[in-house]
């Protein structure tokens, strides 16, 4: 069961790294470090392989635009039949002008504001997935003044250990997300005060980068046992996301995780959405980077934590290459970026080819999720460009950053 096969579009190819067709240092020559490079194939890939292994579910498939909202690779993600999950209308605006459909559209998040709600609502949205009780009145008033029926889920926290990154568990006891089921039971009991909402069933997202399959039997387990004690009608489950991506150590792969889900919800008439971001897009970049300097226990590059926080905002693991394969003596050492802080390393302790050279170039892999998404132009720093390889062709799918648009934005 489950195949271990990693899907997998960056390799060498006579001591040169390639996306699929392409030889990356030729765009590292052409269009200047850093910048972000996707393979097509491999986003493709994961799409395709997410919906295949949960396929028996028949599954709405809402991409997390959080992961990664290049309009491009949005308009791939929309051909394949994604639909979108959203948590501000930035992301909504960008989803409608990738022309996925409002109604493969569902919003998340614990603070929405009122222009938020009133403008998902006005732009048709399939659902909301209500994090309190004064969300779903605001999102009753509101459906009331514009006279149109509203589909919500409700958020449960599940309280269950997911052994994620702290900041990236959501379903533990003490998170600010989701409700108690004290409080669920509460909102279904009032069910009639909120009469331009229909409750449809429950969201479920426990955390990202989660490894273990059984953390999820767990937590559709006791959401179903609870379903059933109580007598609700469960039409929607929104399960959320937080499958696992390759970056370190062997993950699980997906296969796994929809062997342990399907057959809990199999034969149940139950609508299930997915929201996976990391699992479809992280795998399908590399951030290039060039080596400014070396020195002592540091080599330093040219992107920085502006460009990718991940390792220092999570200590998060990226592995680090370089574009030519060089084989032979290894130092240890430290990658670090040009920021002013201690914290902007991309890599500790790592190994690289004794021979490597100021002006070489690295690619950091595994960067396709919360890398450009999560960048800013802290010190000033301009935003990266972003290309897409397809086979043997490449295009510029954002372009570098001016110095004119620090002032004009
Ligand atoms: N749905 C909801 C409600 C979410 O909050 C998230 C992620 C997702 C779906 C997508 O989860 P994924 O498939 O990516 O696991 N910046 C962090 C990850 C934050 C995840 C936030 N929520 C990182 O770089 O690891």
């Amino acid at each position: 069961m489950g195949k271990e096969v990693e899907i997998n579009n960056f390799s060498y190819y006579k001591n040169n790294l390639y996306c699929e067709e392409v030889k990356v240092e030729r765009i590292a020559g052409k269009i200047g470090t850093p910048f972000y490079l996707y393979s097509r194939d491999c986003l493709c890939s994961h799409y395709k392989r997410f919906k295949k292994a949960f396929s028996p579910l028949s599954p709405l498939i809402c991409y997390s635009l959080k992961a990664n909202s290049n309009p491009v690779l949005l308009k791939i993600l929309k051909s394949l039949g994604a639909g979108a999950d959203i948590v501000s209308l930035g992301e909504l605006f960008l989803a409608l002008k990738a022309g996925i459909p409002p109604e493969k559209i569902v919003f998340a998040g614990v603070g929405k504001s009122e222009e938020e709600i009133r403008e998902a609502v006005k732009r048709n949205i399939y659902l909301f997935n209500a994090e309190s009780t004064s969300e779903l009145r605001l999102i009753n008033k509101i459906a009331a003044q514009l006279k149109k029926k509203i589909n919500c889920n409700l958020r449960v926290n599940p309280q269950i250990q997911t052994k994620t990154h702290r900041y990236i568990a959501t379903g533990e006891k003490g998170s600010k997300f989701g409700m108690d089921w004290e409080e669920i039971k509460k909102i279904l009991k009032n069910k009639n005060s909120f009469p331009w909402v229909n409750i449809l069933g429950f969201h479920l997202h426990l955390g990202s980068q989660i490894t273990s399959p059984e953390v999820y039997q767990t937590a559709i387990k006791k959401i179903l046992n609870l379903t059933q004690k109580e007598k609700i009608k469960l039409s929607l489950l929104d399960l959320g996301s937080g499958f696992p991506i390759i970056y370190e150590k062997k993950v699980s792969p997906i296969e796994n995780f929809a062997a342990a889900i399907i057959p809990l919800l199999k034969g149940l008439k139950i609508k299930i959405i997915f929201e996976p971001g990391r699992y479809i897009v992280g795998n399908s970049a590399i951030l290039v980077t060039r080596v400014l300097y070396l020195k002592k226990d540091f080599v330093i590059v040219d992107a920085g934590l502006n460009d990718l926080i991940r390792p220092c905002l999570y200590g998060a693991y990226h592995k680090i290459i370089p574009l030519k394969k060089i084989s032979g003596k290894r130092f240890l050492t430290n990658i670090v970026g040009p920021i002013c802080e201690s914290g902007d390393f991309l890599g500790k302790n790592r190994r690289l080819p004794l021979s490597l050279k100021e002006g070489d170039f690295l690619a950091i892999k595994d960067t396709g999720a919360y890398g450009f998404s999560m960048s800013s132009n802290y010190n000033c720093r301009l935003k990266l460009p972003e290309i897409l390889v397809s086979k043997n062709r490449y295009k510029i799918i954002r372009k570098r950053e001016k110095y004119e648009e620090l002032i004009y934005r």
